[in-house]
Order: structure tokens, then sequence, then C-alpha cells
């Protein structure tokens, strides 16, 4: 058995597009649990993001500033790499309902059985923000509902810019 590491170091992966108050709860969580806490922004995706990966990791980064244990970066490939490059022996990921565990529980037995060596940990959100997800915040606000609490002021700001700037540009050109 693998003694266990002397510094504790943990990679949050996801899109972040952008972050929520959900993904801000996790990293509060996940920071008082390790060493060093790693929010790992996916590069290459299929899906067509609203920001870019720098938007999203300069989010992240004003965000989490006052956390002295937490830093913003990205990746590409594989996620275990990643993890093992950066000397994390822990990938954290949320589980919001049981709808999420299905997909989670795969992934996490896939990463298993590419580096047995790195553990999947499952956090959850407060009750609070079990229901928030980056993709209904964006159909919110996008459609003039109200997205306040649900993500940190700057990035209502940052989505109500790009979402409703470009309506109103895409208006004044039809
Ligand atoms: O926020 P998301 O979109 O749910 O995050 C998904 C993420 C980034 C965790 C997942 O897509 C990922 O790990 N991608 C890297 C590719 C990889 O390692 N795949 C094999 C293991 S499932």
């Amino acid at each position: 058995m693998a003694a266990k590491p002397v510094k504790l170091i943990a990679i949050y992966p996801g899109s972040f597009d952008p972050i929520t108050n959900g993904h801000l709860d996790l990293i509060e969580r996940g920071s008082r649990l390790v060493d060093k806490l790693v929010i790992a922004v996916l590069r290459n995706e299929r899906k067509q993001p609203l920001f870019t990966v720098a938007e999203r990791a300069e989010m992240l980064s004003e965000v989490v500033k006052d956390f002295a244990n937490v830093e913003v970066d990205h990746f590409d490939g594989l996620l275990v790499d990643y993890a093992a490059q950066k000397g994390a022996s822990l990938i954290f990921r949320g589980i919001r309902a049981i709808s999420d565990y299905e997909h989670e529980l795969q992934m996490a037995l896939m990463n298993r059985r590419l580096r047995p060596e790195i553990e999947t940990v499952f956090l959850m959100a407060s009750e609070a923000h079990s229901f928030i997800s980056s993709h209904l915040v964006k159909q919110v606000i996008g459609l003039g509902g109200n997205i306040s609490g649900l993500v940190p002021p700057l990035v209502e700001e940052r989505l109500r810019n790009r979402l409703l700037g470009e309506q109103k540009s895409n208006a004044s050109h039809s």
C-alpha cells in the first residue's frame, strides 16, 4: 500500500463555463481538506463554451483569490496524467443529485483503471446550491431571469455583458 503523501494535493477539474456558487461551495469545502487545491479548467472541450479558457480561468482566479492554498490552471488530455504531473493524489468532483452519480462513477472508475494511485473523492455542495449548474444559469439569464445569488457578482456581470450585450448588438444589426 502506498504511503500517505506528505503534502496532500487535490485537483478539482471541470469546464467552469462559468464558475457558479455551487462550484465555489465545493472549492471552500475541498480547500479545507488538503494542503493544495488546483482548480483545473479543461481546454479541449467538445461542447461549445460561452467563455474562452483564459476568460474562465481569469474569473476563477478572481473569485478564489482569498484562498491561500487554491490555484487555478488548465489542462489538456487525460485528467489522471495531469493530476500525476501536478503531484496530486486526489481528484475532487461534486455530486448534486443521484442523476450526476452514474456518469461520475463511470469517470471515477475509468480514472482508477488508468492510474489506481489517484483517488476520486465526491463532495456534496450545500442543499442551497445543489440545483445550480452553469448550463441552467446561462439559460436563465439569457431568457431574462434573475440569477443573483447563483453565481459570484463578477460572473453575473460577465454573463450579462456576454449574453445580453450580444442580444442587444444582434438586434441593432437586424
Ligand atoms: O465540468 P465537467 O464538464 O463535468 O468536467 C468534465 C471533466 C473535465 C472532469 C472530464 O471531461 C475530464 O476529466 N476530461 C478529461 C479527459 C479524460 O481524462 N477522460 C478520461 C477519463 S473519464
